[in-house]
């Protein structure tokens, strides 16, 4: 595989209130099928970053915008589906200079905390060595008319379908990644300032 440019937006360690990142390339890729056949858990991290332009394209594909047409109280549709389109499932990027929100609506990531704290993101060694590590956690907000029960259900089952999207865009890429449960909710639950809301899986990317 082609060695990319090293991110930008990763390597800064001076946090920026809001990085805009370049538009997704939302054509060519890996075919479906080998995508699928390549998917693998890759827990092993060199610590080189990836590309700005992978950073956009595996937000984009983990749940970025794909149409924007409303639909339910939305103003447009995501690449994960959601239960009702409640659309509560958020991804919190933690690269050296601090954890980011990313806005999917506007293509950009807006700063949640200053400081490096990949070594956060999960409890397993590896997060301190990958360049960035994607969190995803859910809004409750978004669903109100949900009983608590249905909440962490539908919540746990969209993060789900998220994860498998960062799964087939590392694979693809030839980039190494793991979903990861084992995770502190409570230290997360702090750090992005979740108010009613949860996180609930963490995915270290980078290359092996
Ligand atoms: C919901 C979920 C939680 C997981 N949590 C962890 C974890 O905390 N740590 C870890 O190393 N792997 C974790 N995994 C990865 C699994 O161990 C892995 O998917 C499984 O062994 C199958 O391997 P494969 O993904 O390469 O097919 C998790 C996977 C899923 C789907």
């Amino acid at each position: 595989m082609e060695q990319k440019p090293t991110s930008n937006i990763i390597q800064a360690t001076e946090p920026r209130k809001e990085i805009q990142l370049s538009p997704p390339q939302v054509k060519g890729g890996m075919p479906l099928m080998e995508a699928l056949g390549e998917r693998r858990s890759k827990r092993s991290f060199s610590g080189s970053g990836i590309s700005d332009q992978q950073l956009s394209d595996l937000l984009w594909a983990a749940n970025g915008i794909n149409s924007h047409a409303a639909f339910r109280g939305q103003p447009g549709l995501r690449t994960a589906p959601t239960a009702r389109n409640h659309q509560e499932i958020e991804l919190y990027v933690f690269i050296p200079s601090g954890i980011y929100l990313y806005d999917a609506f506007n293509n950009k990531l807006v700063l949640v905390r200053e400081g490096d704290h990949r070594a956060s993101a999960g409890e397993q060694g590896f997060f301190a060595e990958a360049p960035l590590s994607l969190c995803i956690a859910a809004h409750f907000k978004k669903m109100e008319a949900y009983t608590e029960e249905k909440k962490q259900f539908y919540s746990a089952v969209d993060a789900g379908y998220v994860s498998q999207n960062i799964y087939l865009y590392c694979a693809s890429e030839g980039l190494c990644t793991v979903a990861c449960g084992r995770i502190d909710r409570e230290v997360l639950h702090n750090l992005l300032l979740l108010d009613q809301g949860k996180a609930i899986l963490s995915h270290p990317v980078g290359i092996e």
